[in-house]
């Protein structure tokens, strides 16, 4: 993959990337469709990262179907799949690792320890592998989003990085390979997250700022739902993830709620989502 890269790059080629995890969805299509017609050649990569699952996670179940995401990825013209093993990544005797030391603490980092290690690892050496100059991520995984952006600035890496909105179900489920796990019943409890997050939307049109009374509004529409347990509910800085007490513009309010067994994410920024 390095190879060819270095020889598009020669022949003086544009590469565009998106890195997933495969299981293909219709977030993941929006991010290829976007990424398309930003270069001359659009790599997506498929690798589920044991680094940047905990020991108690769903590395080993986490949903794969390599069959489908090559026909969908054929299907939206995408030049090159690159799906290396994980021996490929990550050989034996393996022990470098990147960290993001600041934004990486909150949210899903307080309770994922080593799970942004594990993607800004990995990230960087996709990045080194298909030499992109762009790269297409996702607002679904917000701090993702910003951790990856804050270490491609702070360690000088010529890849632009660009965020594209949520890509949400009919009844407003935000898609995600893990929504899978949920039976019928939980998948019509998931939608707790969604009307959390409308709740919170309509309290600040209608003039409700405080954070702590979005955030309680919030718990009690999640507490509706038997098999829900809320992991956080936060209100922060949509740029430095800085706890908020009031909401504004550029704020962003995340969740991530357990139904059952699956924990599901999603969030909303108030206003533009800041640069
Ligand atoms: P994965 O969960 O497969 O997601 C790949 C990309 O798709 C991410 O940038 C994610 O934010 C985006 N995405 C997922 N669901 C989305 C939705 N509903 N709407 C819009 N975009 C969505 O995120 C990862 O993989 C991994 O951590 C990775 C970055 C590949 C590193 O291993």
């Amino acid at each position: 993959m390095q190879e060819r890269a270095f020889a598009l790059k020669r022949a003086g080629k544009t590469i565009s990337c998106v890195p997933t995890m495969g299981f293909l969805h219709q977030g993941h299509l929006s991010l290829i469709r976007a990424a398309r017609a930003s270069a001359d050649v659009l790599v997506v990569t498929i690798f589920v990262n044991p680094a940047q699952f905990g020991p108690s996670e769903d590395y080993r179940t986490y949903p794969r179907d390599p069959e489908r995401d090559l026909r969908l990825c054929r299907q939206e013209q995408v030049d090159i799949v690159f799906a290396p093993e994980a021996c490929d990544i990550y050989p034996d005797g393996y022990s470098t690792y990147i960290e993001e030391t600041d934004l990486s603490r909150w949210l899903c980092g307080a309770n994922r320890p080593g799970h942004f290690r594990g993607v800004a690892t990995v990230v960087t050496k996709l990045f080194n592998i298909v030499q992109p100059d762009l790269a297409y991520f996702g607002q679904k995984d917000y701090q993702q989003s910003r951790v990856i952006m804050k270490m491609v600035k702070d360690l000088n890496l010529p890849v632009r990085i660009e965020v594209c909105p949520i890509v949400r179900e009919d009844d407003g489920l935000a898609m995600s390979s893990r929504n899978k796990y949920l039976n019928p019943e939980e998948r019509q409890e998931a939608l707790c997250l969604y009307r959390a997050l409308s709740r919170a939307e309509e309290l600040v049109i209608s003039g409700e700022y405080s954070a702590a009374k979005i955030r309680e509004e919030m718990e009690a529409v999640i507490g509706q739902e038997v098999h829900s347990r809320i992991d956080y509910i936060e209100i922060r800085d949509g740029k430095t993830l800085e706890p908020r007490d009031q909401v504004g513009e550029g704020t962003l309010i995340a969740l991530a709620v357990f139904i059952g067994k699956t924990r599901l994410i999603d969030n909303l920024v108030i206003g533009k989502v800041p640069g």
